[in-house]
Order: structure tokens, then sequence, then C-alpha cells
């Protein structure tokens, strides 16, 4: 019941958790974070064993059905991806009536709501099998669609993939091949793709993944569900940290290095500025993810025979910081952003692309996300408020307001 004059519930009871940091919205067998420990597991499995072992086909498998597959089970999974990867030539005009400035975000969350007016099958999923069709559709169309978001950007013509090649080579050519030219595979830049893909799988409740699952459990379709996660990802405190990074070291090494002069911006109160890339919801310790990231970036940059003086930004930032009483009080380190920038830059890949990238690697614990909150029935997302508003008032006419 409700009191009237106060419109506040006089029964019941409403609990008030702004931004969800003692909430939790469901149970999930997904996956396992402990923020104290800094440790991540994938249906049970470390991420250091999955990026150091496992390939990213196998691990968005093993997220989204619950278990690693046989060779069997990948070679099937595989062959229905690869059956499903054309992507209708209507899209085209579609991504045709953007402006090549427009941010690759928008671009490929646009396309892939738009991607279900041309499999308007793939919402109906009744059936476990409707929910498989639908997801290997979207397995198969989204790095098409991240591809040609890229070579939008670029100003390269379309191009579609090849069915020969594994799942993350199929994106690097897909995203690199020049006109004219034949592809040449680069094991490095894939490898370092597949490990990058699969740190960011998958990351339970976070703000993309539960905007995923509270779009679904309306019964909206997979696809668009994704494409409220994608959008949901971009933000600078989520994904587009990573964009967001690398255009602030790069700030800093414009500004002759001086890591101090940034340090307190981000200390001061009155400024909105923060250290982008540091900081975590759960994370209270090392993010497991940018611990790989870090030793990764090094020997990405060694194997490629680069240098990067925003490598040495980043590293002198960190130092700076994890020694600073105010990131040391509120247990503010590097996350999953802070090193994944250089890595895709030295890849080729534009910076405003990189939380398209994240969205990629994304995808299968967003699929995962969703599976599991259909398969569980759960109840339509529907959280409660408490009114603060004006109580009763008496209705004045347009022409007597003041
Ligand atoms: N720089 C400076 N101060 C920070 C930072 C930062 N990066 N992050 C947190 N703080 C401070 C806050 O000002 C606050 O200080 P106060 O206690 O004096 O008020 C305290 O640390 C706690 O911060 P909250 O904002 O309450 O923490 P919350 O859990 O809500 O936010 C978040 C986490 C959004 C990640 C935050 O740390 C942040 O904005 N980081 C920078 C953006 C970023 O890197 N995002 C990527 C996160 S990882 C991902 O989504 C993939």
């Amino acid at each position: 019941a409700i009191d009237i004059k106060t419109l506040r519930p006089t029964t019941g009871m409403i609990t008030i958790d702004p931004g969800f940091k003692n909430t939790g919205s469901c149970e999930s067998a997904i996956t396992f974070l402990n923020g104290e420990k800094g440790m991540l597991r994938y249906r049970g499995y470390s991420i250091e064993d999955l990026a150091e072992k496992a390939d990213f086909l196998e691990v968005a498998y093993l997220l989204i059905f619950g278990e690693l597959p046989t060779k069997e089970q990948l070679k099937t999974f595989h062959n229905d991806i690869k059956a499903e990867s054309h992507v209708d030539e209507e899209m085209k005009k579609i991504l045709d009536g953007f402006p090549k400035s427009a941010h690759p975000m928008g671009v490929l969350s646009s396309l892939t709501s738009a991607l279900i007016a041309f499999n308007p099958s793939s919402v109906n999923v009744s059936s476990e099998k409707d929910m498989y069709h639908a997801i290997v559709r979207i397995m198969a169309k989204f790095p098409v669609l991240v591809a040609w978001t890229m070579r939008k950007k670029k100003g390269l013509p379309l191009d579609y993939g090849d069915d020969n090649l594994g799942y993350v080579e199929n994106l690097h050519k897909m995203m690199f091949k020049r006109p004219n030219k034949d592809y040449k595979t680069n094991k490095i830049a894939i490898d370092a793709l597949d490990k990058l893909l699969i740190l960011h799988a998958d990351h339970e409740q976070n703000c993309s993944t539960s905007t995923v699952r509270i779009t679904g459990s309306s019964h909206a379709g997979l696809f668009v569900s994704l494409s409220a996660g994608i959008s949901a990802l971009w933000g600078p405190l989520h994904g587009g940290a990573n964009q967001a990074v690398l255009e602030m070291l790069e700030a800093i090494d414009e500004d002759d290095g001086d890591t101090q002069k940034y340090m307190a911006k981000a200390k001061d109160k009155d400024d909105p500025f923060r250290l982008m890339g540091f900081g975590h919801r759960v994370y209270k310790n090392f993010d497991p993810r940018a611990k790989i990231l870090k030793k990764s970036a090094d020997e990405v940059l060694s194997d490629l025979g680069l240098e990067d003086p925003i490598l040495d930004v980043a590293k002198g930032l960190e130092k700076v910081a994890l020694e600073d009483p105010y990131f040391v009080d509120r247990k503010l380190y590097p996350n999953v952003d802070f090193y994944s920038g250089i890595i895709y830059r030295a890849l080729g890949i534009p910076t405003e692309m990189f939380t398209v990238m994240f969205a990629m690697g994304r995808l299968p614990g967003w699929i995962a996300h969703w599976r599991e909150m259909r398969l569980r029935n759960e109840p339509i997302g529907r959280p409660r408020q408490v009114y603060i508003g004006k109580t009763s008032r008496p209705f004045v006419p347009l022409k007597k307001r003041k």
C-alpha cells in the first residue's frame, strides 16, 4: 500500500541501491569473479588458462553452452556459423547512409538492430533449436558487421570472408584485406587478437550484459538485445574507456609526458576528469585481464618489431598511480581497458574502433547471458523506485500559468 500524502510505500519493502552496488539481478552459472583476489573464471576455467591454451571460438562455445567443445562439436559449431555468414546486400545500403565521420559504435549498434529486418525468424525463439539458429546467425554475421564498420571508417571497399579460415583469422582478413592484393595471414596479429577477444568475452553482470539481459527479458529478440548491449558498452565509464585511455595517453605524451599533471586532475574533486582505465566496480585488486594484457602488449610490440612511446607513458602512469595514496586508498588499479588499446593500435586498428573490438569479444558473453536468462524463464526485468517528486497538485490551465 502507498501513503497517499507522501506517495511512499507503507507495506512491503523497496531497497534502494543506486548503481546496484550490492544488488544481484540474477543467478548465473557463466562467469565467476572475485574482486578481492583478482580472480576471473569462465564456467570454472581460469582466464589465464583460457587466454593461453584455448581459442576464441572454443571460449565462445564454452560460455554459451557451458562445456569446452569436443573436436566434433567445435567443427559443427564452426560449420553452422560459416553457413550463415552471408549478410544481405541491402544492409550495405544502410551502411552507405552513414557519414564516414559516424562513430563506429553507433554504426555497429544500428546495423546489428537492422539485421533483424532481414532475419525476422530470429525473434521467435520458442525452442532451443530456434535459439541455436539465432546464435549461429549472429556469431556469423557480427564479424562481417565489425569488419564493414572499420572498412567504412578507413574508406575501403567492403569484403566478405573466407570460409577456409579460422574464425578470428577470417575476421582479421575481412578487416585488413587491401583491394586488389592477396591477403597475407599474420600469426602474431591473429594470436594477439584471439587473446584480446577471449579476455573480453564475459564479465558477469556489467552494464552492457545487464542491458542485454533486461532487454531480452521482455522477449525482444537476440539481435536487438545485443544492439542495446552495444549502446550500453559505448559509454566511457564502460567499454568506451579503451578509446578514452588511448586518447588520454596520447595527450600525456604530447604534454611532454607530464603524468603528474593528469594525476592531479584525476584527484581534483572539482574536475570531472578521471584517470581512464583505472578503477573497477568489482576488482579491488589488480584486474587479472590487465595483468595478462600488460605482458601481451610488450610481447606483441616486440614480435611485430614496433616501438610505441605510448606504452612507456602507460607504464609510467601506472607506476605513479600505484604509489599514490589517493589510488591506493580507493583500491584503484588498471582495468582491462588500460593496455588493450596499445595492442589494438599495434595491430593497425583505428582508435575509434577499439570499443567495437570490445563488442566483438563480448559477443559470446552477451549471447550466453541472453540464453541463460531465456532458458531459466526469468521474469521481465522491472526495477522499482522510491518516488521523491511532488505529491498532489491542482491542474493549472495553460493561459493561467506563470
Ligand atoms: N580516476 C580518479 N578517481 C577515481 C577513478 C578514476 N579512474 N575511479 C574511481 N575514482 C574515485 C571516485 O571519484 C570515488 O572517489 P570518492 O570516494 O572520493 O568519491 C572512488 O574512487 C570510488 O569511485 P566510484 O565512481 O564510486 O566507483 P564505481 O564502482 O561507481 O565506478 C568505474 C567504477 C566506473 C570503473 C570508475 O572507476 C571509473 O570511472 N573509471 C574510469 C573509467 C574506466 O576505466 N572504465 C572502464 C571500467 S572496466 C570496463 O567497464 C570494461
